[in-house]
């Protein structure tokens, strides 16, 4: 008999993103010309001046355990950010830093669900949510925004979502995979809702903020409803904004109970976030928002020439978002079709293999975000290398019979 694995490992996916990746990155071993449009990951460099922070703390010997909470530096600066900013007061200790907006999700959800738990989460939405909230004994509730609605969870949705049983709400705007921004509005009227449910966490995961277009504004929620502020955790991250995904850093402004609760789970697990990758954060956060405004200028372009093309494509519609780096069109124009190398698009996940397999073109089906039948497509790439992934998804779509 072999050592048997957890049984809550049966039914764990693996994100349909990372598993197009994987896939990609294989035909790439193989040697073909393969773009990824998969990972939401942006192609920029570091900014510089973080590096350096990160670089002078090394040298100057921060490479011992950090505080489970984050270096006073660096909390006072988030401090500082969510003032300046979101306009919300948080106090030191109503602040941590953690390995990613993930650990901060694996640590809030970690400290708060009970078994059959239910998390409301607005569907298309980031695949991380619903896969943790299983992972943790919870129930997703996937409320689905459609596109007549630019993908935005309306008050009314929220109020029939809501059980005896609901734990959380998840908010991300701008968001991931759609781009979809909640105006002032939007967010008010859920706010509404919220008021009359007191049990009800609020988990904002603003990480995006930062890349919005078209002179809209992003509002943190904890400053459109001070009154709800105790029962909002206010994420944030600088994988996106900074260009620093891989340095793992991740933030949260929240009540002192739930925040020490987070802190206790995390203490037992990760024993706080690199040292080294927080001081190159303090730096990013304090120095680098030049470099945010730049590449916010080059995301904007492309985001442009992006919807432009896929617009011009038969079968597909491509609205254009406000924030992040995603388009989110839809094909349901090209379902039934067949390829030129005879395979039947059915589905979403099939026009996204068949496309991968047949133009080396990485882009995730809608069906992992919780709306078919779309694509979402990652514009954090270069533009010579996103003009040239259009043209070879335009013949793709035009030689579809
Ligand atoms: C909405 C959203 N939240 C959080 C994250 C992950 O953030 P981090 O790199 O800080 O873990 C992502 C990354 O794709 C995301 O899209």
């Amino acid at each position: 008999m072999e050592p048997a694995l957890a049984s809550r490992m049966s039914g764990f996916e693996t994100p349909a993103t990372i598993a197009m990746s994987m896939r990609a990155r294989v035909l790439k071993a193989e040697g073909k010309n393969v773009i990824s449009l998969a990972l939401g990951q942006p192609d920029f460099l570091t900014p510089k001046i973080a590096i350096e922070g990160g670089y002078q703390a090394a040298l100057e010997g921060k490479t011992k355990y950090p505080p489970i909470d984050g270096f006073l530096s660096l909390k006072k600066a988030i401090q500082k950010k969510f003032k300046e900013e979101n306009g919300v007061d948080y106090a030191l200790d109503e602040i941590m830093v953690a390995n990613g907006v993930k650990q901060i999700l694996f640590n809030a959800l970690m400290a708060t669900l009970d078994p059959e738990d239910e998390v409301i989460i607005p569907a298309p939405y980031w695949t991380s949510y619903p896969i943790m909230v299983r992972f943790l004994g919870g129930n997703p509730v996937h409320v689905v925004c459609p596109e007549k609605d630019n993908f935005v969870l309306k008050a009314r949705q929220l109020k029939a979502a809501i059980t005896p049983k609901t734990k959380w709400l998840i908010l991300n705007s701008p968001s991931n995979p759609t781009g979809a921004v909640w105006t002032k509005e939007d967010l008010l009227a859920l706010v509404e809702v919220l008021r009359i449910n007191p049990q009800i966490w609020i988990f904002s995961d603003e990480i995006y903020e930062h890349l919005i277009f078209d002179g809209q504004r992003h509002h943190s929620l904890a400053a459109l409803a001070p009154e709800l502020k105790d029962r909002i955790l206010t994420v944030n991250g600088v994988s996106k904004t900074f260009a620093m995904p891989g340095w793992r850093i991740g933030y949260a402004g929240g009540v002192k109970r739930l925040i020490r609760a987070m802190l206790k789970i995390q203490s037992n697990s990760t024993s706080g976030a690199c040292s080294v990758s927080q001081a190159a954060a303090t730096a990013a956060l304090q120095y680098a928002q030049k470099e945010v405004e730049s590449m916010k200028l080059a995301y904007d372009r492309r985001r442009k020439k992006m919807t432009a093309a896929f617009s011009a494509m038969n079968g597909i519609s491509c609205n254009i978002p406000q924030g992040a780096f995603y388009i989110y069109p839809g094909i349901a124009g090209c379902i039934g079709k067949k390829t030129a190398q005879g395979r039947l698009i059915a589905n979403d996940q099939d026009f996204a293999e068949a496309l991968l397999e047949e133009t080396y073109v990485a882009v995730v089906p809608g069906s992992a975000f919780g709306l078919s039948p779309y694509l979402r497509i990652a514009y954090a790439a270069d533009d010579v290398v996103l003009e040239e992934a259009c043209q070879r998804i335009s013949q793709f779509v035009q030689e579809l019979s």
